[in-house]
């Protein structure tokens, strides 16, 4: 609960436990405490704490024309619109209108930072259907780097699945990034689809469909961005009492 309400890693509230300047309505507690949120008044240091709403993350399968804003003055159906309205979640970066695929929505800020931060380069899977049949030219070319008018891109993973076919992976997230690319070398994409975003996968999500993310998952997309060190993620899937205290 410490942890929650920003107080810094599970190490540092159960110093902050042990060191006795935590206290529960008045009363100073020793780790493993139970605390009700609704009711307890929490202090370190005799200041209360606020409590942050619990974190919500939603693994959605944006289908084709809806778009990522969070309101569309055209009126088109945004992906929020497929999700629980409270609380209030964004969308990890963006899918173009027309684009397909995993898109994650959540209210957890800081690890919404890192996915999209090109610093922890987070890898981002796509299948794009193009014109025509990319050529071994082609494709070495959205390997090694395309020029775009902002840039050459980053080296990617490339590899073509059927004619006209190609997986790409990026770890950049620049402005149809993908569609830009497949242009410059002369295939224009005609589908895109997301199909991963660093750890995460799901082929059993249809169109329109959501679920949250299981604690694994979770974890491990935390653990990429350096959220969560193993010992962390070690402890707090073993210990489940200690995350109250
Ligand atoms: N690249 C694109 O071109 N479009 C997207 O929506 C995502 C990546």
């Amino acid at each position: 609960m410490l942890a929650r309400a920003g107080f810094g890693s599970r190490r540092v509230c159960e110093d902050l436990i042990a060191d006795g300047r935590v206290t529960v309505n008045g009363e100073e507690i020793v780790l493993g405490a139970r605390v009700e949120v609704d009711r307890d008044v929490v202090q370190v240091d005799g200041v209360p704490i606020g409590i942050q709403p619990d974190s919500v993350y939603y693994l959605l399968n944006k289908p084709a024309g809806v778009v990522t804003t969070a309101d569309d003055p055209q009126g088109r159906t945004t992906a929020l619109s497929f999700v629980p309205l409270e609380p209030r979640v964004h969308s990890v970066g963006r899918l173009d209108l027309e684009t397909e695929g995993l898109l994650l929505l959540t209210n957890d800020g800081q690890l919404t930072h890192r996915l999209t931060h090109p610093s922890f380069g987070v890898e981002k899977e796509y299948l794009a259907e193009v014109e025509g049949d990319p050529g071994r030219g082609a494709l070495r070319s959205l390997r090694e780097g395309v020029e775009l008018e902002d840039g050459v891109t980053a080296p990617a993973k490339v590899s073509a699945q059927a004619p006209g076919l190609v997986r790409i992976v990026i770890h950049e997230g620049r402005n149809r990034q993908v569609r830009r690319m497949c242009e410059a070398v002369g295939h224009p994409v005609t589908r895109l689809i997301r199909t991963r975003i660093g750890s995460l996968r799901d082929t059993q999500l249809g169109p329109g469909s959501w679920r949250e993310l299981t604690q694994d998952e979770l974890r491990e997309l935390e653990r990429s961005v350096q959220l969560l060190d193993e010992t962390a993620a070690e402890a707090s899937s073993s210990d489940a009492t200690a995350e109250d205290s």
